[in-house]
């Protein structure tokens, strides 16, 4: 098929790559791309770390994706961090959320790995004082600039700023920044994040809660760590503000000390693209030849190539995950109820 995907950031770059990888005749639309939430992500693949009580759903998404993220590392020569996410407390009251979350994790039927503090430094040197955590096993990341320049490269010239040619049926990947009709879909909540430069970085992934304000710090392996992030409902542009820069580095510096003397690199604020019941716009959009893969709030660059494969499989076998259908914001367009097969697909 000849597809334009509109939108060149991880989730459309991943998408085109599928869809070039199944025989597709791909053109990538975007004057800018690689400038929207992916440019900010901190490219943390934790379904379990981000997961929150009434998010059951994204879990088993995230978990599905994940598996998928080393052959689409390997294909982009990138390195991926798999050894597990910490999720540590502060103060007492930052491991009673850490608890919860534990908690909730146990009975979702996810592997979680209590750690004394004492365990937890071992494990992680260069964390400060914390009073406990957890391992979240499996779990890791990826360097979301890294795979967007790889991508980027094997698409070449089908990444193009306007459109030069036909096609057959577009996927609108613009992440927060929808056109017509679906614009009301998602809203764009604020993000902010540092990167930092420094030695002593933390090994893995480290999520945790400084006196009950949530963080995490995502290392690269070299001594750069991303510090994330803020999380805000706003009515202007994505801005860096004085507020969210100190938070973040208070809360750097509490879990991991030797932030103190690194490198202050950059601080970047993005738009999350997120939509009303925290779950991805995936298939068909209800406006023939259009399709959606937009949406994904904290989770476009764990979910992007489960979002590749579902984009592909629609429009190859015409199949949908119902959590993910786009039209289920509007139930009334449906002729007839959408059943789920076995497998969670339903032929349309
Ligand atoms: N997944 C990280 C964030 O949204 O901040």
């Amino acid at each position: 098929m000849r597809v334009r995907v509109l939108g060149a950031g991880i989730v459309g770059l991943v998408v085109a790559d599928e869809l070039v990888r199944r025989g597709h005749s791909v053109e990538v639309v975007d004057p800018a791309p690689v400038s929207g939430a992916s440019f900010a992500a901190a490219g943390m693949l934790s379904p379990a770390a981000e997961v929150w009580w009434g998010e059951e759903e994204v879990l088993r998404l995230g978990f599905d994706s994940l598996e998928q993220w080393p052959a689409l590392a390997e294909r982009c020569g990138v390195r991926l961090d798999t050894g597990g996410t910490l999720l540590v407390g502060h103060d007492a009251g930052d491991l009673q959320e850490v608890a919860r979350q534990a908690d909730l994790l146990a009975r979702l039927g996810r592997e979680v790995v209590p750690l004394e503090p004492r365990a937890l430094r071992e494990r992680e040197p260069a964390l400060g004082r914390v009073a406990g955590g957890v391992l979240l096993p499996g779990e890791g990341s990826v360097d979301p600039r890294a795979v967007s320049a790889a991508l980027l490269h094997a698409l070449a010239d089908r990444v193009v700023p306007a459109p030069t040619s036909p096609c057959e049926v577009s996927v609108v990947a613009t992440g927060s920044a929808l056109p017509e009709p679906w614009s009301s879909l998602v809203r764009g909540v604020r993000g902010e994040v540092l990167r930092l430069r420094g030695d002593d970085a933390p090994r893995g992934v480290v999520r945790g809660w400084v006196a009950g304000e949530p963080i995490y710090l995502v290392p690269r392996g070299d001594g750069r760590v991303v510090v994330g992030a803020t999380t805000e409902e706003h009515a202007g542009g994505p801005v860096v503000t004085a507020g969210g820069v100190v938070r973040l580095l208070a809360g750097a510096r509490t879990l991991w000390p030797a932030a103190d003397r690194a490198e202050f690199v950059e601080a970047t604020a993005r738009d999350r693209p997120a939509t009303p019941d925290g779950l991805p716009l995936v298939g068909p959009s209800g406006v023939d030849g259009v399709l959606l893969a937009a949406g994904h709030h904290r989770h476009g660059v764990l979910l992007a190539p489960l979002t590749a494969q579902l984009v592909a499989d629609h429009l190859e076998h015409g199949l949908v995950d119902p959590a993910l259908d786009p039209r289920r914001f509007a139930a009334h367009d449906h002729p007839t109820p959408v059943e789920p097969s076995p497998s969670g697909d339903v032929p349309q």
